[in-house]
């Protein structure tokens, strides 16, 4: 296992559209290094979420997870999603913080729509089909904008939401 580099703003592989995941090579475990990565990197990063591109790869899966701690105190555990695709089931947006491992010491407030269906595969190549809402429905939308080059910060409304996390 391995902790991998983090691609910052700027990077071309942040801005491009991943590739779709062959379900096969799930069946076949031929990325479970690569999972197992991904699982290592984000928890040295205190991330709740990781897109493959954040990585430098890009394809479309995708990890996060949801403690406790965040509002609603809904907790998902570590959760892949492969070629995950989205349905607004409650087009209501609400706004709140938003940050990213790869746009470091930043944060802003991003509209979301408060409810979604998610579609996909987990890391085996089985089916996922499930709702999401409020913050774990704000986390899948932002990982999953990854994988199509989009960055949080393409969503802020309120620039003037737009604040750093960190103390100079
Ligand atoms: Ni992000």
């Amino acid at each position: 296992m391995a902790v991998l580099k983090v691609a910052k703003l700027g990077a071309s592989v942040l801005r491009g559209r991943a590739s779709e995941i062959e379900t096969h090579d799930l069946k076949k475990g031929r990325l479970r290094g690569f999972f197992e990565d991904m699982t290592e990197t984000m928890a040295e990063y205190n991330g709740t979420g990781l897109a493959a591109p954040q990585v430098a790869t890009p394809l479309r899966v995708v990890l996060y997870e949801v403690h406790a701690q965040h509002r609603g105190g809904l907790v998902v555990p570590p959760t892949f999603l492969v070629n995950p695709s989205i349905e607004v089931l409650d087009a209501t947006e609400d706004e709140d913080l938003e940050a990213c491992l790869s746009v470091p010491f930043l944060a802003a407030k991003v509209p979301r729509p408060r409810k979604i269906r998610v579609r996909g595969l987990d890391l085996r190549g089985k089916p996922l089909d499930f709702v999401a809402e409020d913050f774990h429905a704000r986390v899948v939308l932002h990982e999953s904008d990854h994988l199509d080059g989009v960055v949080y910060l393409d969503r802020v409304r309120d620039r003037a939401s737009i604040r750093y996390t960190i103390d100079f």
